[in-house]
């Protein structure tokens, strides 16, 4: 089969781990006997460089039109860089929330695993990580806080700035359902996340949920405050299965979530909607820091393309393909600098990103 690809490197280091991602893409096509064809779209610091806005139209509808999109990472450093002196409409980062939209995108998945190889990299004690963890942050990522009104203004020279975190009880039911789904597919366990003793979107969510939950009678569903939830990751992450929350806890929880992982750098993540097409892209950042110098870590984004091939194209056996590629050379001792540990060997982001592909 031939697969259309809108590729986004974008900022930062994001030009590098897309780089190996399409390698692995690549070694899976001729393995397999598909076609990859990538078309590289602009968003991000690079767009407002090209084209003065973070997102074109032009590139929307590139990326409308394909079958999936792979995106690296958007945005600078905010203080340094000049795209933060732009209007917030204007900067890096509205363009990737313009482009999920854009596209319907409604359904984050960011997957927490922790890889035994990588035991040591995780910052919990051994007696709280037992043997390991496995769960999947299902983040609604079109609505909320996100999207809602917001404006910043002068009264009596005082200045003040608000924002405010709508949801209808639709965008509820959708999310719910693909966080129950999903459930269905694994431990048939979901928490939902909510501030419900404060928050009237979140007592909103609770009720939807819930009733939702009748369509979904063999999952299991319990509720948790947020903050609750935040202490509960680092004190028995083993207790999850599916965690369902709305945008901004999802954003706050899923970095959290990476962390105890042992690395930001190993967590990939798949945005969906009602059809097939889906953007895939690592759940951390550009991080301009360490663009440039081959030390930015590629397996992330490897492991959203392995999602690409999961959830977009329906290609089971090849997405199992590149995961087993990453556990192989995990196995063989090779990190990049941040999963780095004791007995280990030091590789940078293409080698690691030509050694998984090798292992296809
Ligand atoms: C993420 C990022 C984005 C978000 C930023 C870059 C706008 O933190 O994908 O988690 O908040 O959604
Ligand atoms: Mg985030």
């Amino acid at each position: 089969m031939n697969y259309n690809i809108a590729v986004i490197p974008g900022d930062g280091i994001g030009p590098e781990i897309v780089r190996e991602a399409c390698k692995v893409l690549d070694a899976v096509g001729t393995k397999y006997g598909h076609e990859f064809k990538y078309k590289e779209v602009l968003i991000g610091g690079v767009s407002i460089d090209a084209t003065g806005v973070p997102l074109t139209e032009e590139a929307l509808n590139t990326a409308r039109e394909s079958d999936s999109v792979l995106l690296g990472a958007v945005g600078g450093k905010v203080g340094e860089s000049k795209w933060y002196e732009l209007p917030p409409n204007l900067r890096p980062e509205a363009g990737l929330l313009a482009i999920r939209k854009g596209l319907g995108l409604f359904c984050n998945l960011r997957p927490a695993l922790l890889f035994p190889q990588l035991k040591n990299a995780c910052p919990l004690k051994d007696e709280l990580i037992g043997g390991g963890f496995d769960f999947v942050v299902v983040r609604e990522l079109t609505g909320g806080v996100y999207f809602g009104e917001r404006k910043t203004m002068t009264e009596n020279g005082l200045r003040k700035a608000m924002d405010t975190m709508p949801y209808d009880e639709n965008e509820i039911r959708r999310i719910a359902r693909w966080a129950f789904a999903v459930a269905m597919k694994r431990g048939k366990r979901v928490v939902s996340v909510d501030k419900a003793n404060v928050l009237d979107t979140s007592r909103l969510w609770r009720q939807v949920v819930a009733e939702t939950a009748k369509e979904f009678p063999e999952v299991e569903l319990s509720d948790m405050l947020v903050d609750n939830c935040a202490m509960q990751i680092v004190r028995d992450p083993k207790q999850f299965d599916v965690i369902l929350t709305e945008n901004m806890f999802g954003d706050i929880l899923s970095d959290e979530a990476s962390m105890v992982t042992g690395s930001i750098g190993m967590l990939s993540s798949a945005s969906l909607g009602a059809g097939k097409l889906g953007l895939y892209e690592p759940s951390h950042g550009s991080a301009p820091d360490i663009a440039g110098q081959d030390k930015a870590n590629p397996i992330a984004t490897i492991l959203s393309a392995a999602m690409m091939l999961r959830y977009s194209f329906d290609l089971q056996k090849e997405a199992d393909a590149v995961e087993a590629a990453v556990n192989k050379v995990l196995d063989g001792g090779y990190r990049t600098v941040d999963i780095m540990s004791e007995g280990t060997t030091l590789i940078g982001t293409t080698e690691m990103g030509e050694k998984i592909a090798k292992g296809i």
